[in-house]
């Protein structure tokens, strides 16, 4: 299994980070992609990667961090890029979910990555949050940049939007939410993406999976995800744990 969205630099895991690191393989773990959102958290992740054999490091300034964004980051997360365990550039994308956001500053950010990961020949993991409206028409404006491969992190767009992106070629990632009660929504869209074109994940410490919503996550849940998401398609855990592990390696090619 691999967790292909966690924040291991986040404060919570302070006090047992070196524990969990070490017990990730007991756990059916085989890699665990630490994921930035901005500068400070990007250079843990890439520190991290460089630390444990089984961690690789995904870096980017999020959307709500697009404040940050200048020519001296860009320089740096180029420099990042040509590390051996930086697999990606992400979490971007777009946000408009809290007051006082910015649209016309994300997408400049947004697209000025993109244009990074063209450059670099690296995917991008994308977060989208109640802007889908803007994200699909800027996406196909776009198109000719994202032929490294697209992966849309925490699904939680209609069936509609992902049957957009099915068209795109997108890879799409569920998380703990897929596991909710009220997420009918999200379950739908998880039955019908086909098994080659969808990720695992935890986005941890953030959204656990039921039975512990609303407690720390931990990469070791995403067996919990996949057990979900083999309920909901019908098919036996082994062929969404193999399957996942192959798609991967397909869009991320620098993990070994
Ligand atoms: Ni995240």
């Amino acid at each position: 299994m691999v967790d292909t969205h966690a924040h291991l630099t986040e404060e919570v895991y302070d006090a047992d980070r070196e524990a969990m690191i070490a017990s990730l393989s007991c756990d059916g773990l085989k890699y665990v992609f630490t994921v930035g959102y901005d500068v400070e958290s990007s250079k843990k992740c890439v520190e991290l990667a460089e630390k444990y054999e089984n961690i690789y490091a995904i870096i980017g300034i999020h959307p709500e961090n697009c404040q940050e964004y200048n020519a001296s980051v860009r320089e740096q997360l180029k420099q990042w890029c040509t590390h051996p365990k930086v697999i990606a550039i992400g979490e971007i994308g777009l946000d408009y979910h809290y007051e006082g956001y910015d649209k016309e500053l994300q997408k400049k950010v947004l697209l000025d990555q993109i244009q990074l990961a063209y450059e670099m020949k690296m995917p991008i993991v994308i977060h989208l949050r109640d802007a889908v409206g803007d994200f699909v028409p800027f996406m196909q404006k776009h198109h000719n940049l994202l032929q490294y491969g697209v992966l849309l992190h925490c699904f939680s767009e209609s069936l509609e939007s992902y049957q957009i992106f099915e068209k795109m070629g997108f890879y799409v990632a569920f998380g703990g939410t897929v596991t909710f009660k009220n997420a009918p929504k999200v379950q739908k869209v998880a039955q019908y993406v086909p098994l080659d074109k969808l990720v695992l994940e935890t986005d941890c410490p953030y959204l656990a999976p039921t039975p512990y919503r609303g407690q720390i996550n931990y990469p070791k849940y995403v067996s919990l995800v996949a057990q979900k998401i083999a309920e909901l398609k019908q098919c036996s855990l082994q062929v969404v744990l193999e399957q996942t592990d192959q798609n991967v390696k397909k869009i991320f090619p620098k993990v070994k």
